[in-house]
């Protein structure tokens, strides 16, 4: 199927409805598609990335590199979820321009400011396309399992016993700010692309990186036993390492809870059983308001940057993907991404005079509180986000992920990624790119973790 065309989305718009946003039944499976159609057009309409001249995969400042991997990941389960195809072409070919110089989605445009966060969510976008039998790259090209494969090897590598008795360094390279922090949405990544990688492929190295990573977070104190998912810890300089930053995002919540949900899905193991509940009960408790999910650190007020913005809706495609691996989730999780939907719908309702190019009155705002009245925070993350909570109903009649053994098709290599790590500034002279980069991954360290304790000072 192919989505409403723009041409038919703007009849409507004529016809009176933009006043109310993007109409939805939530309980109409051809409502959601259709909002979803209309929200996923103004979201591709801030990509520019297949324009002649520009770089496939990346979005226009101010966003960056991660953030279109999200996107594409957020685009895979929008064709997944809809069977509209409009954007697969542009999606392969981002994944694969990102992909393929370096097979492990560490392309020399980046790798100066790359952190494994980074680096991860291409590859959970990869493992995304895997798991849902997106249309695969030429041959010649590298395959999606084989790209996830790549970044977990490439784990395993950078696993640092040395400090904290294990876990990944948020940042790859030493020069980079962030180096001395290990942080649970890296840790998280390795953790969640592991857990797929033992579903898919049924190996049980992937699954014991899995187990290892999770215990390591819980010793640490990264993971409380309330299954709080604190951001991250400092290595100090006499190597040990204390003083959790005990900031709370929905995207650390959601990356554990679907992780877990798919090591519980391949064992029904009643360890992993305790996990996700615990996580769940957690995220209902800390992200969920007034019925629909928010960022409870920076949304009231309205200091969410634009990384942050986006959490929410990896936490809502995430938990649509739980309710699937673990059906006796769905009675606790589907009524909240329902009124979530329902709320986005009212606040994709914008007309901002810059800043958006899809539908007028088809803009998303960022909050869903308010019953979703349109809060004028308009951008990729916001757009993003409400295209992640129209698509996530849809999880509940909608198709499981594959396995190699349930069908899947990409190409796997157990040793890729096993290549050499080089310096890449021994690759590249700095240029002035790169130092702008740099400055970029300062200004985040300082948000994500002084920042984020700023907040609670003042
Ligand atoms: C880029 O992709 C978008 C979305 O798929 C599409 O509408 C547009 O025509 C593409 N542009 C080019 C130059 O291919
Ligand atoms: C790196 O940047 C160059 C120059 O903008 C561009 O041509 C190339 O496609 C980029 N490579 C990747 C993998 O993004
Ligand atoms: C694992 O996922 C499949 C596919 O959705 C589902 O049918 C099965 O019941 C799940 N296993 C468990 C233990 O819940
Ligand atoms: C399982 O994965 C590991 C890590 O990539 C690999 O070394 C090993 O050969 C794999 N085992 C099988 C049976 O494929």
């Amino acid at each position: 199927m192919k989505g409403v065309t723009p041409a038919l989305v703007l009849a409507s718009a004529l016809l009176g409805r933009t006043a109310l946003g993007v109409e939805v039944n939530v309980d109409d499976d051809s409502s959601l598609k259709q909002a979803a159609s209309t929200v996923a057009y103004g979201l591709m309409k801030y990509y520019t990335g297949n324009n002649t001249g520009d770089v496939p995969g990346n979005l226009p400042d101010p966003y960056y590199w991660w953030t279109a991997g999200a996107m594409f990941g957020t685009m895979i389960d929008y064709w997944f979820l809809t069977e509209d195809s409009t954007y697969n072409d542009a999606t392969m070919q981002a994944i694969v321009h990102q992909g393929a110089p370096s097979k492990d989605f560490m392309p020399l445009n980046q790798t100066r400011t790359e952190g494994n966060d980074d680096q991860g969510f291409w590859a959970m976008t990869a493992m995304t396309a895997a798991e849902y039998k997106f249309p695969n790259p030429p041959s010649d090209q590298p395959q999606y399992l084989a790209l996830a494969q790549a970044v977990f090897n490439q784990y395993v590598k950078r696993w640092d016993d040395q400090d904290c008795d294990g876990g990944l360094r948020w940042q790859i390279f030493s020069f980079n700010n962030g180096y001395n922090y290990k942080n649970s949405i890296s840790n998280g990544c390795f953790f969640n692309i592991a857990a797929r990688l033992a579903r898919y492929t049924g190996n049980t190295t992937y699954s014991d990186w899995a187990t290892k990573v999770f215990e390591w977070e819980q010793k640490v104190g990264l993971i409380s036993d309330t299954y709080d998912v604190f951001d991250g810890i400092t290595i100090e300089s006499d190597k040990t390492c204390k003083g959790v930053n005990q900031a709370q995002w929905s995207y650390n919540a959601g990356i554990y809870l679907h992780g877990a949900a798919n090591m519980y899905n391949i064992s029904g193991d009643g360890t992993w059983k305790q996990r996700l509940d615990g996580i769940l009960k957690e995220t209902q408790a800390r992200f969920v308001k007034e019925g629909v999910l928010y960022e409870e650190f920076c949304e009231l007020n309205k200091v969410c940057n634009n990384d942050q913005e986006g959490f929410k809706g990896f936490l809502a495609r995430w938990l649509a993907q739980t309710t699937r691996l673990a059906p006796y989730t769905t009675g606790s999780i589907t009524p909240v991404l329902k009124a979530t939907a329902k709320a986005a719908g009212t606040a994709c309702s914008g007309s901002p005079p810059t800043g958006f190019k899809g539908l007028a009155g088809t803009a998303c705002g960022f909050s869903w509180l308010n019953n979703g009245a349109f809060d004028g925070i308009v951008g990729v993350p916001s757009q993003m986000d409400g295209l992640a909570a129209m698509i996530a109903p849809l999880a509940e009649r909608g198709r499981s992920p594959f396995t190699e053994k349930t069908g899947g098709t990409s190409k796997g290599n157990p040793d890729a990624g096993s290549g050499e790590q080089k310096d890449p500034r021994a690759l590249r002279p700095i240029m002035g790119a790169d130092k702008v980069g740099a400055g970029f991954v300062t200004l985040i360290f300082v948000v994500r973790t002084i920042g984020g304790t700023a907040f609670m000072v003042t």
